[in-house]
């Protein structure tokens, strides 16, 4: 429940540049503020959480399932009014553009939808029978605990949302922290969580992450750590679980999704994937492909392509229309985008496309980097921004290896023609990641596939159904015949 709020408060700076009446150099805009909490409120944000479940007896992780779905439509229906005002805070906080903000605001709504029919069908609406050696059981599908829940600014509101939405269903109760980008935009929905959820089932905390989310991890009261983020988070967090084994954790995490282009790809097929699958939303998408290793024999023509294609995308503020290349979410990362090219280009590599790696605040134009090679930062770095690295191979054998000895395994690409020469990577790729797409970029959707990652991208699986069953566990109540 909203409390009223008298303490401090966080001025937001959105990372769009932009001009004053007066004209002048362009500068981020203040675009709202948000209470910050201290370790008390989220302390009882947490022990709110923990109440309304109540170790499993609360009303709502005992509420019939169809009356859990009646909240959620309640809730849908009310999310979908503030569609305009919630578009407009993703595009101001984190720069993406009007069209690709409205995108992710409808595929959260269709998700919710899709999830609450998905449980319709789950195990029977959650219950089903089995009967078995003279024993007859109820199979119930029962929640799991308190949850915390995490997204990346990236998708602050779908990827919050996508274990956020299935954690709730199944009748966990939830604390959440929006991402330290994309805050304000979750201030719209406060008054429908308010309204559809009783008291306690969803708490949200506005607070540093690095502050009190340890905290809360370390007061062994969160049974599920659901973080959509980076690795290095993950296992930071995980540690401070008093009994980490016991800590259930749902985490989709860093990725260096390559692409392996063989010598009869078709180049215009493959540059046109290649080049929404590396700069959609400036790169900045887990599942982004962020090294194109391209068979030497067609490289420089694969380049020439590649560059003069993007040299068509637009540059510009996310409210202009056609924009395709948008201001990344503050000075950092375009200081780290200029150390990551100076590092390449220290070892050997170049920028091939005219104007890459230039920028004006935020604004960070593309760079085609080529060749580039072990040693260099962007050869395993997930770079998370508008930085193509092309790395030339003779033997795909070369190409195999670079997928097989990373410490990420989410997804790959393979482009060509020849489907034996296809099929026979496709084996030793499928187990070193969890999907190899065929002549197309990666992507995480559509969101009834199931998503998921090895190694150090991912823990569970993520989509639709999946996330569901994720989020419960399979109870029985047996009885001998
Ligand atoms: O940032 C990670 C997202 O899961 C990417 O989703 O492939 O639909 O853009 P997407």
């Amino acid at each position: 429940q909203m409390r009223p709020w008298s303490g401090p408060c966080k001025t937001v700076l959105s990372p769009v540049c932009t001009r004053d009446a007066a004209g002048g150099e362009p500068r981020q805009v203040e675009i709202g503020s948000y209470p910050v909490m201290g370790e008390a409120e989220s302390d009882a944000a947490l022990d709110a959480a923990v109440a309304a479940y109540a170790n499993g007896r609360g009303a709502w992780p005992t509420m019939a399932v169809a009356e859990r779905i009646g909240c959620m439509e309640a809730f849908v229906r009310r999310m979908a009014q503030q569609r305009e005002g919630v578009v407009k805070l993703i595009m101001w906080e984190i720069g993406k553009s009007l069209a690709d903000s409205r995108k992710e605001f409808d595929r959260t709504v269709e998700y919710t939808q899709a999830t609450i029919e998905a449980l319709k069908d789950l195990d029977n609406g959650s219950s089903r029978f089995v009967v078995a050696e003279g024993t007859i059981g109820q199979i119930r599908r029962t929640p799991l605990g308190v949850v915390l829940c995490m997204g990346p600014y990236n998708y602050p509101l779908n990827e919050t949302f996508a274990t956020l939405i299935p954690a709730l269903l199944m009748g966990n109760t939830v604390v959440f922290k929006p991402p330290q980008y994309g805050t304000l935009l979750f201030q719209p929905l406060l008054d429908a969580f308010r309204s559809a959820f009783p008291p306690g089932v969803i708490n949200t905390i506005y607070a540093p992450g690095a502050v009190v989310v340890p905290r809360l991890l370390a007061s062994g009261k969160v049974d599920v750590l659901a973080l959509i983020g980076s690795s290095k988070v993950a296992d930071h967090l995980k540690k401070q679980h008093p009994k980490s084994h016991r800590l259930r954790a749902i985490l989709g995490l860093d990725a260096k999704n390559a692409a392996i282009v063989l010598p009869d790809a078709d180049i215009e097929l493959t540059v046109k994937e290649c080049l929404l699958g590396a700069l959609s939303f400036n790169g900045q998408r887990c599942t982004a492909l962020k090294m194109l290793i391209v068979h030497r024999s067609i490289a420089d023509r694969f380049l020439a392509r590649f560059t003069e294609e993007l040299g068509k995308l637009k540059l510009g503020m996310p409210w202009e229309s056609g924009v395709g290349i948008t201001p990344l979410p503050g000075l950092h990362r375009t200081a780290y985008m200029t150390e990551a090219l100076d590092d390449a280009r220290a070892k050997g590599a170049r920028i091939v496309n005219e104007g890459g790696g230039a920028f004006s605040q935020t604004l960070f134009h593309p760079a085609v980097v080529y060749p580039v090679a072990e040693g260099m930062k962007l050869y395993r770095e997930e770079q998370f921004g508008p930085l193509v690295p092309v790395m030339p191979y003779d033997d795909v054998e070369t190409a195999l290896e670079y997928v097989i000895s990373a410490d990420h395994g989410q997804q790959v690409s393979i482009f060509g023609s020849d489907p034996a020469r296809i099929g026979a990577l496709v084996d030793p790729l499928v187990n070193q990641v969890c999907r190899v797409n065929i002549n197309c970029q990666c992507q995480r959707g559509p969101d009834v596939f199931p998503f998921a990652g090895r190694k150090d991208s991912a823990e569970g699986t993520l989509s639709v159904t999946d996330a569901l069953r994720a989020f419960s566990i399979r109870s029985m109540v047996a009885a001998r015949q």
